[in-house]
């Protein structure tokens, strides 16, 4: 899913990507990986639910006897870690998404994504030889768009959640936050594995080095 740079508005040599956008850029990748890796841990690697009965029953041919509750003690002390480095990891991914508001004005006019976007609904509407690629330019910043909204999604839930328990109306309400935190989690995979795939799909067919352009900032 490359995003295809518009050619810039204006004449001044600037490169595509700014060298902020692409810090930002790999920070985020970075984060989201981390924070889709902690729950990796606790729900398929760890199985966090089915390891106290577990510790239980390689206890009990020690001929020690632990009580589910004890347990469940123990094993919440490994679930409580993780689930730290996933909040630790939360709050960098809000300061990242505030990052990339605050950027969004600061970028040189031809750098910001709104003056990209209203580009290629430019040269969609030029109908020509290349409408498809056009449109597929398109499509694909609609696409970050809906990434921008499920970054924004899962960093509002997740707040909410932290105060979740301190706050009794988000208390109340702690279980439908997560519900949409889940959700929204399936959005993030699903973006994430289009974006891997369309970008190697670019890397090989029309549009060579898209990646080093999001290292080196693209031909100015
Ligand atoms: C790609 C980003 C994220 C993913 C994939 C993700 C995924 C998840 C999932 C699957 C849960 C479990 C929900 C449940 O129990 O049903 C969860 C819980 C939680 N998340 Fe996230 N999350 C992300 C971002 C964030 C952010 C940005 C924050 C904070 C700013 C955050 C804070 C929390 C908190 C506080 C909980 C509850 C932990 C607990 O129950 O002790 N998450 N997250």
């Amino acid at each position: 899913m490359p995003d295809v740079a518009a050619p810039a508005l204006s004449t001044a040599p600037v490169k595509p990507y700014s060298l902020a956008l692409r810090l930002w850029h790999w920070a985020n990748a970075f984060v989201v990986t981390a924070l889709l890796t902690t729950i990796l841990f606790l729900y398929v690697i760890l199985k966090m639910k089915t390891v106290g009965p577990e510790f239980q029953g390689v206890l009990q041919k020690e001929g020690v006897t632990f009580s589910r509750d004890q347990v469940r003690g123990l094993t919440r002390i490994i679930s409580h870690r993780i689930w730290d480095w996933h909040i630790y990891l939360g709050v960098a991914l809000t300061v990242l998404l505030v990052f990339r508001v605050v950027l969004e004005f600061l970028q040189s006019g031809a750098q910001r994504f709104s003056a990209r976007l209203r580009e290629a609904k430019r040269y969609f509407r030029q109908a020509g030889s290349d409408l498809r690629d056009n449109r597929h330019s398109l499509v694909v910043k609609y696409l970050y768009i809906a990434f921008y909204l499920m970054l924004v999604v899962m960093v509002v839930t997740g707040l909410l959640l932290i105060y979740a328990d301190d706050v009794e109306a988000l208390d109340k309400i702690e279980h439908e936050i997560k519900e949409i935190h889940n959700f929204t989690m399936y959005l993030v995979i699903a973006f994430t594995v289009l974006h891997i795939v369309g970008v190697i799909w670019a890397e090989n067919t029309k549009n060579r080095g898209i990646v080093s352009d999001m290292v080196n900032g693209g031909q100015a």
